[in-house]
């Protein structure tokens, strides 16, 4: 194993004074969090995996356990188990936690969508679920994603479950339930494919202008960076996230991974390096942007391979937690700071 490390360090330019310091450290001197989804398993049979975590994370979010599928997978029984041992964790390590995901159309119980409720039944369910699992977490979390992917690529709202019962409404509702349950924790809506100006960001940031206007506790936008090491970084990503910010939102680039068409190779290994750099950059541009969260760190525990046909190697470290080009590029990008 260290002879592999070495080997992929002499070859790919890694050396240790840019792997020494802890992304957090560098993360800290300015300003930002820098965080990962965490698979709660893995942080209980992998030692390493959990090392990872406490050396290189100043924030967490639970890649699974706070979905509504597992903390109410039996109706009325709420099990929050895996998510607080989350939570001593991260505070054990001094990290914070941010809270995924309140709405969403996927992941939900089954008890949920076979029951056949009608759309106010579908409301009043909703609004247990917001309160509980807010009130649960209240004063512990630094930031919610409330509402998880409201959009089409289009810029059409999703019909979701959601949608079919109380239209756009559920939207502010949620916002106005979480705020009431937590007052602390930052409320933020949370998209994918909403990097560059586009369609789809376009809807999101009418929605959160109009949110805004009418007093809906809505306090930041998620860009979760779902990207491919082939097509690179949107263009237009730093604009994007100023002028969300220049309305009065908080920022937060949420799951990122880049992936990569396999088998990897150094080329793609070095393009998704710069997809990881340039996302960091512009976090680093825009002041309310305050975290850059990667979707898991190791492909070892990743879950691209099992989403995405024949692509993977996405994260920042490989299988055996050796720091790949991506790590020493958002290394550096951190060192570095605002490029004038
Ligand atoms: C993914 C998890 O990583 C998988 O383990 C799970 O099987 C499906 O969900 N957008 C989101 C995340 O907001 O919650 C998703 O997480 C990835 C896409």
């Amino acid at each position: 194993m260290f002879a592999r490390a070495l080997i992929f360090a002499v070859v790919l330019g890694v050396t240790s004074s840019q792997t020494d310091t802890p992304l957090r450290t560098l993360a800290e001197a300015r300003g930002k969090l820098i965080g990962t989804a965490v698979d709660t398993t893995a942080l209980v049979t992998d030692r390493g995996y959990r090392e990872t975590i406490a050396r290189t994370f100043s924030s967490v979010t639970p890649e699974n356990v706070m979905k509504w599928e597992r903390v109410e997978h039996v109706r009325g029984v709420p099990d929050y188990t895996a998510a607080d041992q989350l939570v001593s964790f991260a505070k054990a390590n001094n990290q914070l936690v941010r809270g995924h995901t309140l709405v969403w159309h996927k992941q939900v119980p089954d008890w949920l969508t076979s029951a056949g409720f009608s759309g106010e039944d579908l409301a009043d369910v909703l609004r247990s679920h917001v309160v509980d699992e807010a009130s649960h977490f209240a004063g512990q979390l630094y930031a919610w994603d409330v509402v998880n992917e409201p959009f089409n690529d289009d810029g059409t709202w999703r019909t979701s479950i959601w949608y079919g019962a109380m239209g756009t409404e559920y939207v502010a509702q949620a916002l106005q339930w979480a705020r009431g349950a937590d007052p602390a924790a930052k409320l933020y809506i949370n998209d994918y494919n909403v990097e560059g100006i586009n369609p789809k960001s376009d809807a999101l940031y009418t929605l959160a202008q109009s949110l805004l206007a009418r007093g809906v506790p809505l306090d930041g936008i998620g860009f979760q960076a779902h990207l491919t090491a082939q097509h690179g970084a949107p263009t237009t990503f730093t604009a994007n996230l100023q002028r969300f910010a220049d309305i009065g939102l908080d920022v937060a680039i949420t799951e990122v991974d880049v992936r990569i068409a396999l088998p990897a190779d150094e080329d793609k290994l070095s393009k998704q390096a710069d997809v990881y750099r340039a996302l960091m950059q512009s976090c680093l541009a825009v002041d309310r942007c305050v975290s850059y969260t990667v979707w898991g760190f190791t492909d070892e525990h990743s879950w691209v391979p099992h989403a995405f046909n024949g692509q993977g190697a996405a994260t920042l470290f490989d299988e055996l937690l050796n720091p790949k080009p991506a790590y020493v590029a958002v290394a550096n990008a951190l060192a570095e700071g605002v490029i004038p």
